[in-house]
């Protein structure tokens, strides 16, 4: 699924925004950060917007489906908006609710979780609550979503987009529930939504700045997956 165009993005797209990159260049700000005193913790924090981790209900369908999300700079709580959005229009029953929120999977015909991508993993809360909701998530059809740069800046590289698939791998394996569909989303980098040290990471891998979320194309994900979870 590919994001927005962008003249800034050639040059990360010639980079590549490869794991090891990620994980180089986190490193470095880590310790940066950790003489400052901050220590690596820091460089994975983001300030919460509040207003951002709203629990909807859309629609008025029989069947009802469940939309989780994990964000950290609320770029990720947008896509499951859109998500949410496209499967009530679907003539669908949904909630959308913040991994944090730890919502009950048993009452749901199908659910839909993703999460955002910090160095090559999901959040540790959308995680936490796929593996604390195992065996509820492996009894009902479950479609997982990511959201990230590599598929803004990458999105013709079918490498790097096997590598951004490959994000999720651990967590369909350590979990054991098995998605119907997986979607790959183009993300953002919005200074004012990231911390320094995050911002730092961004900016020492020449990240394209802007809001590269592609609505319709997950909107037509999402129509997609409905049909695959059977509540279209
Ligand atoms: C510290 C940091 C690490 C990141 N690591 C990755 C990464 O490994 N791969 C990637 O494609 N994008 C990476 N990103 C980009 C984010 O996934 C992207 O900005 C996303 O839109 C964030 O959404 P969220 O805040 O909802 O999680 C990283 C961003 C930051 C700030």
């Amino acid at each position: 699924m590919s994001g927005t165009t962008h003249d800034d993005m050639t040059e990360m797209g010639e980079r590549g925004m490869s794991r090891r990159r990620f994980l180089k260049v986190a490193g470095l700000v880590g310790v940066t950060v950790a003489i400052g005193g901050g220590g690596y913790a820091a460089a994975t924090w983001a300030p919460r917007e509040s207003e951002e981790l709203l629990r909807e209900t859309m629609g008025e369908g029989m069947s009802k489906v469940l939309v989780v999300y994990g964000t950290k700079s609320g770029c990720t709580a947008g896509v499951a908006a859109r998500i949410g959005e496209t499967l009530a229009e679907e003539g669908l029953t949904v909630e959308v609710v913040p991994a944090e929120d730890r919502p009950d999977p048993s009452g749901y015909d199908a659910v839909v979780v993703g999460s955002g991508i910090r160095v090559a993993q999901w959040h540790g809360a959308a995680k936490e609550w796929v593996l604390d909701n195992a065996a509820a998530l492996k009894a009902r059809p479950v479609a997982f979503y990511t959201c990230c740069l590599t598929v803004a800046t990458d999105a013709e590289d079918a490498g790097k987009m096997e590598e951004v698939r490959a994000y999720t791998d651990p967590l369909i394996e350590e979990s054991g529930v098995t998605p119907v569909e997986l979607g790959l989303f183009a993300g953002w980098n919005e200074a004012k939504r990231f911390s320094l040290p995050e911002r730092l990471i961004l900016k020492a891998l020449k990240a394209p700045k802007g809001d590269f979320r592609d609505m319709d194309a997950i909107a037509e994900w999402t129509r997609g997956a409905a049909g695959k979870l059977g509540v279209a």
